[in-house]
Order: C-alpha cells, then sequence, then structure tokens
C-alpha cells in the first residue's frame, strides 16, 4: 500500500482539526472538578481527576470555534446549517472517546496518567468517528474517504505526542507523553 499523499494528510489534519483542538484545549486548560466527583466502580475511581467539567467545556468549546472559523474559510464541514452538527459531533465526540477511553484504563486497573499506547492517541478519534457515523453519517462517509481516514489514523498518534511534549515543555503537563 503506497503512504497517502500529503494531500490527503493535510485534508485528515483539517477535517480532524476541531476534535485536535477540543483535546488539546482540554488538556491545555485542564480543571478541578471531576466529571466522576470522586466516585469509585470497585477498586478504581470511575474516571479518575483527569477527567474534569472545567476540561470538558473548555476543550469542547474551543474545538466547536475553531472548527466554526474553519467552516468559514473552507465550507469544508457540509452545508448550512448542518455542518453545527458536523463540527458537534467532532468535538463532543472527542471529549466522550476521551472520557470512554479513560474509563476502560481505569477498569482494567491503569492509573490516571499512566500510558496505553495507541489507545490514549486515537479514543478521542474514535469517539469523534462514532457520533459523526451516527449523526451526520452522510457528511462523514463523503469526506472521510478510506484513504483520508487511515491518514488519519497514521497521524494522529505522532501529532497527540507532539502536543504533549509541547505542553510538557510549556509547563501545562506533569508527563511529556
Ligand atoms: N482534562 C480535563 N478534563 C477533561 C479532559 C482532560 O481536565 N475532560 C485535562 C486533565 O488535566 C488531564 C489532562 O487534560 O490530566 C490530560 O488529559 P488526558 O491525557 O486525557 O488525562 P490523564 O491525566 O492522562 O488521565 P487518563 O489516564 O484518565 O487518561
Ligand atoms: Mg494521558
Amino acid at each position: 500500500m503506497l503512504p497517502p499523499t500529503a494531500e490527503t494528510v493535510l485534508t485528515a489534519v483539517w477535517l480532524m482539526l476541531p476534535a485536535y483542538v477540543t483535546n488539546s484545549s482540554a488538556a491545555f486548560f485542564g480543571g478541578k472538578t471531576p466529571l466522576d466527583r470522586g466516585i469509585s466502580w470497585g477498586r478504581n475511581r470511575l474516571l479518575g481527576d483527569g477527567k474534569t467539567y472545567e476540561g470538558l467545556l473548555k476543550g469542547f468549546s474551543c474545538g466547536f470555534l475553531v472548527g466554526v472559523a474553519q467552516q468559514q474559510v473552507s465550507g469544508s464541514f457540509g452545508d448550512s446549517p448542518w455542518f453545527l452538527v458536523s463540527l458537534f459531533c467532532l468535538s463532543a465526540g472527542a471529549m466522550l472517546g476521551d472520557i470512554l477511553g479513560s474509563f476502560v484504563k481505569r477498569r482494567v486497573g491503569v492509573k490516571r496518567g499512566a500510558p496505553v499506547p495507541l489507545l490514549d492517541q486515537l479514543d478521542f478519534v474514535a469517539g469523534a468517528w462514532l457520533l459523526l457515523f451516527v449523526f451526520a453519517r452522510d457528511w462523514f462517509v463523503e469526506a472521510f474517504s478510506w484513504e483520508v481516514a487511515v491518514a488519519v489514523l497514521l497521524v494522529t498518534p505522532p501529532l497527540h505526542l507532539l502536543a504533549n511534549y509541547a505542553g510538557f515543555k510549556l509547563g501545562r503537563k506533569s508527563v511529556w507523553w
């Protein structure tokens, strides 16, 4: 199989940017109030202190707003007013996938912040795609060709690690991953 072309990679990053911004803004701003309110399930926390209301709301808002700006530039997210649904799915889905990822990590006994390669980098992609598939399917299958989807899966993990390394250097994250 040929590696994706530069154009495919750029399309992939452009379409996923609202989800990327959602995820990195949640990490950049962080928060104090845990979504699980400190509740445990079995031996471990339901989600852990890494999933907060503030992070969720700031992440969602930043991702959604960047998507609205992108839509003004390129119109890539669908016709008006349906692009709002696509953008909601990308931002809310990213937060949902990130939460489900932590839920799974806690169930198998992985502590908050401990790395699980690929799950940590792709849980938010899965969440965004799940919501898109359910609520914006026509746009989703049209915009995400197989080539673009493969490019997303290939470029997201290194981009995610790069963003986390930047967050670490900026003193916003305690671990480089
Ligand atoms: N964050 C937040 N609220 C969210 C998502 C993320 O406040 N809904 C912030 C937290 O400060 C979190 C940081 O972003 O520590 C990084 O997110 P992530 O890597 O997903 O969390 P971890 O701390 O690594 O925890 P987990 O093991 O549950 O993934
Ligand atoms: Mg993490």
